[in-house]
């Protein structure tokens, strides 16, 4: 086979690699699956193999992979060997072109809706507009006193349909360290330490569907906000290991929320596509210990860590900073969330919103899987 090889390009990502020809040829290479074929190790005169693949270690990373000569050129990570593979026979033992679904974006334009001298009813709605396509609206609004603007806003929101989801912690959440409004705050959420991403509510039955954060007051240090696409990061990964998205799809595990004052347990798998559409629970704070027969625990936590690592990967996020008047609005059944630690007198105003007719549209559905016993809502 004839290859123009200088025109051959290499992308490295975590875990593998691909080639990308002058005609658009794609393949990509697992690194374990590259590092075990290096002919490198096979022996000068009876070309043999000489080592096998578990005597390499299990995370194989790359220093440098390049195409000059007609090969590809990578120089492994944990030991500095290089290893030279030929276009033409990469080409003929591919496997694949590797994931066709791109990872999560990161570009806050992608969620950045102008709020500044706009009607609120205008904006609200631009916003939730914004959250069904992108799973996030960032509305950048500013104000003296956006402490005023909540229920003006609450007001906007429920002219689109929505209403505010009452919770355990009470009607509006005002996040921040001297908090004396709320209830049951003897949780992360109350505090400056940073909080890894995770969806809110797991633990109940219908999770809230999304939820406003409102910058009333910056920190003076740190508090940045971020947001993944869990939906995205589902179908990227179901490219990636297909087996692993199927656990994370199948598998329930217990989301149990303890605190002084309450307490909830909910049995679910972390990647559902229930009535309402695609839906995530994550949540490593109200996660109880994994319960699963011997056999399968180290298949589960592979399956789970591959997930939080693509999703912890800073060039899978969203990152902005609220500032005060700012809001963002998301799909808590698409999006993570997080927050980094803080230090100063940092307030948002955290409020649940889910549609009105949320309990018709259930009621609807059990119906239409149980027949007309239970009778139309
Ligand atoms: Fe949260």
């Amino acid at each position: 086979m004839f290859i123009s090889k200088e025109c051959f390009e290499v992308f490295s990502y975590p875990g593998w690699l691909r080639i990308v020809g002058p005609g658009g040829q794609r393949a990509g290479f697992h690194l374990r699956w590259l590092r075990h074929q290096c002919a490198g190790d096979l022996h000068p005169k009876t070309g043999e193999r000489q080592v096998d693949s578990c005597e390499f270690p299990w995370e194989l990373t790359v220093e440098e992979a390049r195409v000059e000569g007609g090969e590809l050129v990578v120089r492994w990570g944990h030991d500095g060997r290089q290893s030279r593979y030929g276009l033409s026979w990469l080409l003929e033992h591919g496997y694949g072109a590797g994931p066709e679904v791109e990872p999560p974006p990161s570009s806050t334009e992608l969620l950045l809706v102008e709020g500044r001298g706009r009607p609120l009813v205008e904006v609200a709605r631009e916003a939730l507009e914004r959250v069904r396509h992108r799973g996030a609206a960032l509305v950048r609004r500013g104000g003296e006193r956006p402490e005023e603007e909540t229920a003006p806003l609450i007001d906007a929101f429920r002219g689109e349909g929505l209403r505010v989801i009452e919770t355990h912690f009470g009607y509006i959440e005002d996040l921040r360290t001297d908090n004396e409004t709320n209830q049951n705050t003897d949780q992360l959420g109350y505090t400056d330490a940073g909080v890894q991403l995770h969806t809110d509510q797991p633990f109940l039955e219908h999770p809230p569907r999304y939820q406003v954060l409102q910058g009333i007051r910056a920190a003076d240090e740190g508090g940045e906000n971020f947001l993944v696409d869990a939906e995205a990061a589902a179908r990227h990964l179901r490219c990636l290991d297909e087996r692993a998205h199927e656990l994370l799809s199948t598998v329930p595990v217990r989301f149990h929320r303890r605190q002084k004052q309450f307490e909830r347990i909910v049995d679910a798998p972390l990647l559902q596509q229930g009535p309402r559409g695609f839906q995530v629970r994550y949540s490593y704070f109200t996660l109880a210990p994994f319960r699963l027969p011997f056999g399968r625990m180290e298949e589960w936590y592979r399956a789970y860590d591959r997930f939080a690592r693509l999703v912890r990967e800073p060039r899978h996020q969203y990152r902005f900073l609220l500032q005060p008047g700012d809001f963002v609005l998301y799909d808590n059944h698409r999006m993570l969330h997080a927050r980094t630690p803080f230090r100063g007198p940092r307030w948002v105003r955290g409020i649940y919103l889910d549609l009105l007719s949320i309990k018709i549209e259930l009621h609807l559905v059990r119906w239409m899987k149980r027949g007309t016993k239970e009778g139309p809502p």
